[in-house]
């Protein structure tokens, strides 16, 4: 089965087996299926956060499971159970619209819901982690379902147990803990700037959602137009002495202080080494976000990494700083 089409970056890949499953029982067959067979399995969701370097070996699971209810309504507070097949951004908008609160900050971000927890999806201030209250998932090694909570998920900036685990976990549900009356989070800048102090007053979810959008649709190219994955690196996180000499170097340095270090803006460092709207025949840096790796023409997985590996190479050797691949890799390094 061909994969092109099932990958933001559109990049050339084949599965040896493929199946889509749409509810939990299906899904267990299909593990089954693959160890009795001893087949490697590939759980994929909307695709929008990998890089397929060469042809999977093995059997791909696309995750179609729907379904979005809401549980537990008490007082201002309920929570939304959603099938790991949903669509993000459709989430998202039916929370807002819905009245509630927590994660309008994410509106826009690709995916399905159950690929959100795996790199804990987070933009303008906000992280899945701080709405999400457990997820339902098949273990592969005990064999069994089990329910993980918050805590179990060993959340971090882009990191979680699923990602430190690959391959473990199969999450099939999510559940989020929602609010109609929670404080929104308008802090991060362009959200500020573009709300205006006018606004703020008679902020809905769903009008905090639109900003989000109408933000991100300014920096972040479409991936059906422009085929990307996002930001493909992680922003690099730096001890508070390490970023003070950055700082001492090049004071226009772009980076946010955290309690116990500080993150810098990977976008800005890439930019400052010229990287911004660069394009070859095939790969590409966005022009308006120099973040994000674009595939303009047939470009393959090998054509992106070493495209990523340039600007890793240049960033390093600028500023000394050592940036982090964001999406995974799939097939040959
Ligand atoms: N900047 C540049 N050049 C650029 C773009 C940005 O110098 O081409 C500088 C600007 O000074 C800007 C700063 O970098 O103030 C930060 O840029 P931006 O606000 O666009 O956010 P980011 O740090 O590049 C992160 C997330 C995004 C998320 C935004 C908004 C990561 C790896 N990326 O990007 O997440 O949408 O913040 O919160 O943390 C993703 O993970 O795929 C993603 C898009």
């Amino acid at each position: 089965v061909e994969l092109v089409s099932l990958n933001s970056m559109h990049l050339p890949a084949t599965a040896k087996y493929y199946v889509e499953v749409t509810d939990a029982g299906s899904l267990a067959g299909a593990l089954g299926w693959a160890k009795e067979h001893a087949e490697p399995v590939l759980i994929l969701g909307g695709g929008s956060n990998l890089v397929f370097t060469g042809d999977v070996e093995g059997l791909v699971i696309r995750l179609c499971i729907r379904g979005r209810c809401w549980e537990h309504a008490e007082g201002n507070e309920a929570t939304l159970v959603l099938g790991a097949g949903e669509s993000w951004h459709e989430s998202v908008l039916y929370a807002a619209r819905s009245g509630y609160r927590g994660i309008e900050n994410l509106a826009l971000i690709p995916g399905t819901a159950g690929a959100a927890p795996v790199q804990n999806i987070g933009a303008y201030g906000t992280e899945l982690k701080d709405t999400l209250e457990s997820v339902t998932a098949f273990d592969r090694e005990s064999d069994q379902w089990v329910e993980l909570k918050n805590s179990d998920c060993e959340f971090g900036y882009r990191e979680s147990l699923f990602k430190r685990l690959p391959g473990r976990y199969v999450i099939t549900e999510v559940r989020l803990r929602l609010s109609r009356v929670r404080a929104f989070q308008t802090a991060y800048r362009d959200l500020e700037e573009y709300l205006g102090d006018t606004a703020k007053t008679d902020l809905s979810a769903t009008a905090v959602a639109e900003a989000v959008m109408a933000i991100r649709r300014r920096k972040l190219p479409d991936p059906e137009i422009l085929p990307n994955a996002g930001s493909f690196f992680k922003n690099p996180v730096v001890t508070k002495e390490a970023y003070s000499a950055l700082k001492a170097g090049h004071p226009e340095i772009v980076g946010y202080e955290q309690p116990e270090n500080v993150k810098l803006a990977a976008a800005w460092l890439i930019d400052q080494c010229g990287w911004k709207g660069y394009r070859n025949e095939r790969v590409g840096v966005h022009n308006r976000q120099a973040l994000v790796l674009i595939n303009h023409s047939e470009g393959n997985g090998q054509d992106i990494l070493a495209l990523a590996e340039r600007i890793k190479a240049s960033v390093f050797e600028k500023f000394g700083v050592a940036l982090e691949m964001e999406p995974g890799v799939v097939g040959k390094l």
